[in-house]
Formats: structure tokens, sequence, C-alpha cells
């Protein structure tokens, strides 16, 4: 499957990113809304055959073999390294209203749900926050949100913490860029970000990489692993007021390619 970079933008599409952005920003014509729609479509799909394999896709899970406690128990795993590596920078954030970007069925939002006061997770899929809503643990602490394709539906400057993991990586350039100047526009001042991208390909030149297509009971979808080089996340994050603080290797984009872990200061 190809990415069309430098396709433009439906009208409504394009004239809500011209708008923000400005008709000459590089950035805006980038975003192809067909590919975004697509991979919105992919997620739906499999959200409705093994959602929680399409979200940890260990081989011996998958075809709904996921036991659930198992399963939340990575997420906890994941968010306690994020906080270790927090308290080693000491910018410890776990109080006030945490954002989680692309929660899937809340494996990662419910483990913010032990730290933060309030926790919203966002995620694309209608299916996928279903799911998240029924295995939800905290109550009305947690709030699943519809995810919109060119912005983050949530109001400026409303939460501490925002975490994103394995999901701006499956998404086109231009359009991971978008969301981190959102994260930037939702974090209160002083607030922290920590998200996950892909940086590089260890022995490839190109710039998206294509994982294998994946057979579902509707036919074959495909996800796609997108890079963005770390010029580009200085950028983005930049645009929206904020600066990196730090970032670290991270394993979780497989062997293939290289991930990183950044901390980002609002
Ligand atoms: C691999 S899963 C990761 C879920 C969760 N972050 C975790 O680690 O458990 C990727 C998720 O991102 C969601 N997603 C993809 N594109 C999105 C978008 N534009 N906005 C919000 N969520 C999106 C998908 O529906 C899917 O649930």
């Amino acid at each position: 499957m190809s990415s069309s970079h430098g396709a433009r933008a439906p009208s409504s599409l394009w004239s809500r990113l011209a708008a923000r952005f400005g008709r000459g920003a590089a950035r805006a014509p980038a975003i192809d809304a067909g590919e975004a729609d697509r991979v919105s479509r992919s997620w739906e799909t499999l959200a409705r055959h093994d959602p929680l394999w399409a979200i940890v896709s260990t081989p011996d899970k998958r075809g709904n073999r996921w036991e659930e406690d198992a399963f939340f128990d990575t997420g906890a795993v994941e968010v306690r390294h994020v906080f270790d590596l927090l308290a080693r920078l000491g910018v410890a954030h776990e109080r006030g209203a945490a954002l989680d970007f692309g929660a899937g069925v809340g494996r990662l939002t419910q483990a913010l749900a032990l730290r933060f006061d309030r926790v919203d997770g966002v995620d694309i899929s209608a299916t996928m926050l279903a799911k998240a809503r029924t295995l939800n643990r905290h109550g009305e602490r947690v709030r699943y949100v519809q995810g919109e394709p060119d912005r983050l539906p949530l109001p400026s400057a409303s939460y501490d913490f925002v975490l994103s993991r394995i999901v701006l990586q499956h998404l086109q350039a231009a359009l991971q860029s978008m969301y981190l100047e959102e994260f930037m526009r939702v974090l209160k001042p002083g607030g922290i970000a920590v998200f996950q991208v892909v940086t590089g390909v260890r022995d490839a030149s190109t710039q998206t990489v294509f994982q294998s297509p994946i057979d579902t009971g509707e036919g074959t979808v495909t996800i796609d692993m997108n890079l963005l080089p770390h010029p580009a996340v200085e950028a983005a994050v930049g645009a929206g007021g904020g600066r990196v603080l730090h970032r670290v290797t991270d394993l979780s984009a497989g062997e293939t390619y290289e991930s990183h872990v950044y901390v980002v200061a609002r």
C-alpha cells in the first residue's frame, strides 16, 4: 500500500487546517485526508475482530487469545516505566488531569487512573472506545472520548499530563506533527507530555515502511509504520510552544525500527 504524501486534503479538512496553520504552511497540504480515513477504518475493523491483539500483537495471542488481566498488566508495567523515567528526570507529574491519546481499550488509561484524579482516553475507533468503557474500573474518573482525524476534540490548557504510546507511529508524518502540536495546546503550562514515535529505520533509507497486511473476517487491512525523524519532532513540539526535555530509545516498535520515547514540557 502506498502513502500519497503531497496529496491535497478535501476542502473541509483542508480549510480547517489552513485556518490553523495558514495557507502557506508546508505541513497542511501534506496531510492526506483519504489516507487518514483509511487508517481509521482499519483500526475500526481490527477493533471488531481482535482488539487486544491489534494493540499488543504477541503472535500467540492472535484470535482473541489475550486474557484481559494479563493484557492490562502489560499497560501497568509500561506506565510504571514512564513514571520511573520521570522520577529520574525530576519531573514527576501524578496529580490532576491526564490524557491518553490513542487509548485503544484503555490498557494505559486504566493504569494512569491509579496516578491521576481524572483521565481522558481519546481514540479514533468507536468500537475500541465501547470496549474500553466496558473494561473501565475507575467509574467517572475515566472518560473515553471519540477522536477526530484532524484535531483533538478537547479544550486548550486542560491537562497536566499527556501520554501516547504505539499510536503516532501508525499515522502519516504530517498528522503526527499536527497531533504533537495539539498535545502542546491541550497541556496546561508546566504540563508534561510523554510520547513514543518511530524516528528511523535501522537498515533502510525510506521514510515510510509498511507492515504486513492483516487478514480479518472483513477482508485485509494494512497498518503502516511511519517515521517522524527527530528534527520534525522538535519542530512540532516547538511550534506548539513546548520543549523537548529528554528522549530515550525504546523497543516497543520492534527491532527493525528506531523508536524513541520523548519527554516534553509545555
Ligand atoms: C496499537 S493501538 C495502542 C493503544 C494504546 N495506546 C495502548 O498502548 O494500549 C493504537 C490505537 O490508536 C488508535 N488511533 C489510530 N489513529 C488515531 C487517531 N487519529 N486519533 C486517535 N486514536 C487513533 C487506534 O484506534 C488504536 O486503538
